[in-house]
């Protein structure tokens, strides 16, 4: 984005992190992956709570007087107002990490507008509240969709100009550009980062691995859309995470990075995949109507997170794909519960309101 004075990450003093959407796919590894590795934090986990968050995947960090979880929409000024008291009232310096979002591609296409308001609107209010507060540092986490799609050759780097072709990437690129101004109107000290197709545990089973997963499990069909040689680059969500770790830690404020697997693959190539992982026939292909605007290949080059922050992918496809099926098998309740709705009781259960 811009060069502006670098503001050292410091611990010194304590750190609180403010997770939005900390309950979603990938918000669920990173708070996991914190309470882990740097348990001396504290997290606040704010997150509305849509159809794709879902507290089960929180269990493991109950009674963690480190995390609290608070329910709040990012587009409301007083719920934004008590996700940064609970911060303030851990004490230390405060940081942002940004997920909330709404995630979907197809569900961008029946209806724009939830995107707009929680990807645009949601990511103006939180920049507000972050300035007016004077976090250390708030990394907004996007996605490589706001590049647009290439050709057959070619990767995506930090300076390929913005071009989104879904109201989901749009709206991600959108979110971006108010993060950029943030940072060049008011010194903000944020850090974009722009990742590949991520895949592993707690996966909405709307994206295209879990709901492969959940098709076979119920001897149903897969859907392909298209001629299935679009081409995705895929990263275990772990190693997604670390990077983002190493952008919020070690990361130049002002600055992007694209985080990526380097493990490029046809749609039909990922299913022939997962089928031989499960022993199941291909005669399972179904080939269906295109998604309108479907992108043909995303690749990422990650050469600057490599270079400058010494981050690369830890985990193989070879190994990651394998214990991620394993873990949907292990947690077919909870693929069930969340196929079924049922998933979304539990906050009811749990808290009466
Ligand atoms: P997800 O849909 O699984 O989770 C989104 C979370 O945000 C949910 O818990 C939801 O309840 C919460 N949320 C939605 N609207 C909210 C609102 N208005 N206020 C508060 N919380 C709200 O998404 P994900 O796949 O975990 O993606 C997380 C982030 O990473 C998104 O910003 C996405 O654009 C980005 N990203 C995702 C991928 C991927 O492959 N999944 C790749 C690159 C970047
Ligand atoms: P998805 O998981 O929705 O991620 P994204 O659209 O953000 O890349 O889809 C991954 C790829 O799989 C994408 O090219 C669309 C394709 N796809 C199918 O072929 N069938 C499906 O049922 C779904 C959900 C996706």
């Amino acid at each position: 984005m811009h060069a502006i004075p670098d503001q050292p990450f410091d611990a010194a003093h304590g750190v609180t992190v403010l997770v939005t959407g900390g309950a979603g796919f990938i918000g669920t590894s990173f708070v996991h992956m914190l309470a882990e590795l740097r348990p001396q934090w504290n997290i606040v986990n704010f997150d509305a709570l849509t159809y794709a968050g879902n507290l089960e995947n929180l269990e493991g960090l109950r009674g963690n007087a480190r995390h609290q979880f608070v329910k709040g929409d990012i587009c409301v000024d007083e719920d934004v107002e008590r996700a940064f008291a609970a911060c303030s009232k851990f004490g230390g310096k405060v940081c942002v990490v940004h997920f909330a979002a709404e995630s979907h591609v197809d569900r961008s296409i029946i209806s724009g507008r939830p995107f707009v308001l929680t990807n645009v609107l949601g990511t103006q209010t939180l920049l507000d509240h972050a300035r007016k507060l004077g976090v250390m540092r708030f990394v907004h986490v996007s996605t490589d969709e706001v590049y647009g799609t290439l050709g057959a050759t070619g990767a995506f780097s930090e300076e390929t100009p913005l071009a989104p072709n879904s109201p989901y990437s749009s709206s991600k690129a959108g979110s971006d550009l108010l993060v950029r101004a943030a940072v060049h109107t008011h010194g903000f000290p944020a850090l974009i980062t722009r990742c590949s197709n991520n895949y592993g545990p707690y996966q909405f089973p709307e994206k295209f691995l879990p709901l492969m997963i959940a098709n076979i499990g119920e001897g149903k069909s897969i859907p392909v859309y298209g001629d299935g040689l679009q081409i995705r680059d895929w990263l275990y969500v772990r190693d997604h995470c670390e990077a983002i770790l190493a952008v919020l830690e070690r990361g130049h404020v002002g600055e992007v990075y694209n985080i990526g697997g380097n493990n490029e693959m046809t749609n039909i190539a990922l299913v022939k995949r997962v089928l031989k992982e499960l022993s199941k026939p291909e005669s399972l292909i179904t080939y269906v109507k295109d998604r309108p605007g479907h992108d043909r290949r995303y690749a990422i080059d990650a050469t600057k997170i490599r270079r400058e922050l010494g981050w690369s992918p830890r985990y193989t496809f070879d190994q990651a794909l394998p214990e991620t099926i394993r873990w949907y098998h292990a947690n077919s309740a909870w693929l069930q519960r969340v196929r079924s709705g049922a998933y979304r009781d539990y906050y009811q259960r749990q808290y009466g309101s």
